[in-house]
């Protein structure tokens, strides 16, 4: 594991055994009005999948940025501990337009088997025969499957991903969450998945995290028995409280189109 010297925290490699990521008294501001992160503790055992809920505005991409060392020119404090492989994926797949799809995967990538291990990451997120496209060729869903090809074939120990599906369809957002558990449960590395979406983040999580007022608010562990359904009472138990603690009350008695919709979601990821 690496050390990275960071000006505003001790940032350091974790030891064998412990957390991959371990943040500690974690501060962040960018004026005088007041603080985004307010000591902030959080630790993510290797290979877990952590969903981060919180309003708008409430510090969660400030988060996941001081995680990715992007935040150099930000005030603040605290150490994080995260390992020397991280790989970042936000909502926009920021592919360079002027490489071909594969050569953005293998970008800085500098081994001598980066073309075979791209095109076998594009092969995993079913973009095989699409290696020499430009990413304008690509729809959205696409693109957001080339930028994790891009990252898995890092082989990170970390992946941070913010909003990553939020430009996406509802069908194509079901397919990517498919897509991520399969990938997530191949190369298992630790996650931290930034979303909106309260039902994304039981689909998809080992737990849930809600940050308000700078610290974690809530910490879930996710315990449902086999795929997870939204029609499950034990589903619907969990979106209300998430939903709760992030200040929306849930409404109990769902039309019957929502009824409809869940029901068609839940199709479409069982079939998938
Ligand atoms: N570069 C910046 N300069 C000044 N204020 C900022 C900057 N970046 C974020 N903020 C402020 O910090 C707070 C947290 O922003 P952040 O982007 O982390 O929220 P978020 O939880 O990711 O929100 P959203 O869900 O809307 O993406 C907000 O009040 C935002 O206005
Ligand atoms: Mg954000």
């Amino acid at each position: 594991m690496a050390t990275h010297a960071g000006r505003l925290n001790d940032r350091t490699g974790p030891d064998a055994g412990s957390p991959a990521v371990r943040v500690r008294d974690l501060h962040r501001s960018f004026n005088e009005a007041g603080g985004v992160l307010n000591g902030l503790d959080l630790d993510i055992p290797a290979g877990e999948f952590v969903a981060l809920l919180g309003r708008s505005g409430s510090g969660k991409s400030t988060l996941l940025r001081a995680l990715a060392g992007l935040d150099r020119d930000v005030a603040g404090s605290g150490t994080i501990t995260v390992p020397s492989d991280v790989s970042v994926v936000f909502q926009d797949s920021r592919l360079l337009p002027w490489r071909r799809v594969l050569d953005n995967v293998v970008l800085g990538l500098g081994r001598k088997d980066a073309s075979a291990r791209g095109k076998q990451a594009l092969a995993e997120v079913g973009l095989a025969g699409r290696e020499h496209a430009w990413p304008h060729e690509l729809s959205g869903g696409e693109a957001q499957r080339a930028a994790l090809a891009r990252s898995l074939v890092r082989e990170p120990q970390l992946l941070l991903a913010d909003e990553p599906f939020g430009a996406l369809d509802a069908l194509t957002r079901i397919k990517m969450h498919v897509l991520l558990r399969k990938l997530c449960a191949a190369h298992r590395p630790a996650v931290l998945l930034v979303t909106h979406d309260v039902d994304e983040a039981i689909v998809l999580a080992d737990r849930v995290i809600v940050l308000d007022d700078g610290v974690v608010s809530s910490d879930l562990r996710i315990e449902l028995p086999g795929s997870r359904s939204q029609a499950d009472p034990a589903f619907a138990a969990l979106r209300t409280r998430l939903l709760s603690e992030l200040g929306v009350e849930d409404d109990h008695h769902l039309r019957v189109e929502d009824t409809q919709r869940l029901r068609v979601e839940d199709a479409v990821r069982r079939a998938s």
